[in-house]
């Protein structure tokens, strides 16, 4: 089986890269992670990417003029290692146009809430301050529209009485961890394909499989 070379873009602790890397582990996934890469020399993340065995590196954002040039050494980097498609999990920059059309259908991000609700940052404070009864994540394909872009797999979750936006993140996240390794399999796999605005072939969440966790091996 071919496998798609894949690197994981984090800027932080890396629980999504997790899932995607052990899930990745079981010999009929039809993609290998082939790099993490972080704009944070200092992410956690990058340290458990290298005890997991997955090559690790980071290209620091801070020490660059702007975007593009910044954006330029990462594609090098990407170049380097033969990268084909890319996922970010916790990737907390925007990129210039001009990065996105390089990976134009080949670039995946997870989104802590059910877009088109929720784009940008602190989307469990703003759900609960809305009183909504329904939160999620969301995979989608990049474009350059920030938090847009055709949605591979969603994930529900309900919102408690006594939620906090600590316990509501930790309730998305596990379904986070769920979604990715699934939506990642489904257009690796090239089950799932861009057509317009949409995704086909990919599932609704109330699809069982959805549930099956892509665990270890
Ligand atoms: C995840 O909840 C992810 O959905 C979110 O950051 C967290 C990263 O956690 N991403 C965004 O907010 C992107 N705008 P992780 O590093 O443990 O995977």
């Amino acid at each position: 089986m071919n496998r798609l070379r894949t690197a994981i873009l984090i800027s932080g602790r890396g629980s999504n890269m997790d899932a995607l890397i052990e899930a990745a582990r079981r010999p009929d996934y039809p993609a290998e992670i082939a790099l993490v890469l972080s704009n944070r020399p200092d992410a956690p993340g990058l340290a458990k990417a290298k005890t997991a065995g997955v090559a690790a590196a980071a290209v620091d954002h801070k020490i660059y003029a702007g975007r593009e040039e910044f954006e330029r050494s990462l594609q090098l980097v990407l170049e380097a290692y033969r990268i084909d498609f890319i996922c970010l999990a916790g990737f907390m920059r925007l990129f210039t146009p001009w990065f996105i059309e390089q990976w134009r259908g080949r670039m995946l991000n997870i989104h802590p809430a059910l877009l088109p609700s929720y784009r940008g940052l602190h989307t469990h404070e703003r759900a609960l301050a809305d009183g909504v009864k329904i939160h999620g994540c969301t995979v989608h394909f990049v474009v350059p529209e920030m938090d847009e872009g055709p949605i591979v797999a969603q994930a529900a979750v309900p919102v408690l009485d006594g939620d906090t936006p600590e316990t509501l993140a930790a309730r998305v996240l596990a379904q986070e961890h769920a979604i990715y390794p699934l939506a990642l399999r489904l257009v690796a796999s090239g089950v799932a394909r861009i057509e317009g605005n949409r995704v086909l072939g990919a599932l609704a969440a109330s699809d069982a499989r959805l549930l099956a966790p892509e665990g270890p091996a």
